[in-house]
């Protein structure tokens, strides 16, 4: 007796389930969502156009020649002390892990003979020229991938301009700095005519200065 309800009750559970899972598929069936051919939303966004001049959008390598307008070769020297490790600088010292690097701008490179240049350093042909050494001392394993020298480069433009305009007086003839590309900045040329003060300009040191100069040197000479 116990058992036979027991049964019922089951049955209706079993019941009710099967009826319930017969209504999903049922509303499945009715309801299926009709997805969108594009999912999510579209979101117009505007490509960030570089300004209409264009030039100084991207992080513009500057050329090595404006770098050298202004770079020092004291400053080189000492920016240059990282490689002294590797490299001697004075003429015929020789090689030490890198070879000597006195007379390096106009050289060709890997040209020290005697040196055991990597198979990479070799197969670059050409010379040590203020574009090649900015490239190759910017990042050495970039321009000659596999290299031997296993310094990972001078990234700040100046320095790196420094140590070439230094490298450049290690040299019986040190090779003409390359004119500066001035495309379209005129502004910071120094002896521009622009930089003259106005003429009237009270620090003007013609006037001013050239009366004490003569009224102090004219008795000195008497
Ligand atoms: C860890 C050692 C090491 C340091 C530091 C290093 N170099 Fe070198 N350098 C080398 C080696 C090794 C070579 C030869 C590379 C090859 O054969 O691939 C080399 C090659 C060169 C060359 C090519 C020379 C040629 O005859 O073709 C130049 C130029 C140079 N180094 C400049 C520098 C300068 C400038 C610095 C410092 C800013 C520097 N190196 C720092 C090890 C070094």
């Amino acid at each position: 007796m116990n058992s036979f309800e027991l049964n019922k009750l089951l049955g209706a559970l079993l019941g009710t389930c099967l009826v319930l899972v017969a209504m999903h598929i049922a509303a499945g069936e009715i309801f299926t969502p009709e997805k969108p051919a594009k999912p999510g939303y579209e979101i117009a966004v505007k490509e960030e156009q570089p300004p209409a001049g264009g030039a100084p959008a991207a992080p513009a390598a500057v050329p090595i020649a404006n770098l050298l307008a202004s770079a020092s070769p004291e400053r080189g020297a000492d920016v240059a002390k990282q490689c002294q490790a590797c490299h001697n600088f004075q003429e015929g010292q020789g090689p030490k892990i890198g070879p000597d690097l006195y007379g390096t701008v106009g050289r060709k490179i890997a040209s020290v003979s005697g040196f055991n240049y990597s198979a990479a350093l070799k197969s670059k042909n050409g010379t040590w020229d203020f574009d090649t050494l900015n490239t190759w001392l910017a990042k050495p394993s970039a321009f000659a991938p596999g290299t031997a020298m296993t310094f990972a480069g001078l990234s700040n433009d100046k320095q790196r301009a420094d140590v070439i305009a230094y490298l450049n007086t290690l040299s019986h003839n040190p090779a003409p700095l390359p004119k500066p590309q001035n495309a379209n900045a005129e502004a910071p040329s120094p002896t521009g005519p622009g930089s003259g003060q106005p003429a009237g300009a009270p620090a003007s040191p013609a006037p001013a200065g050239a009366a004490p100069a003569q009224s102090n040197g004219a008795p000195a000479n008497h």
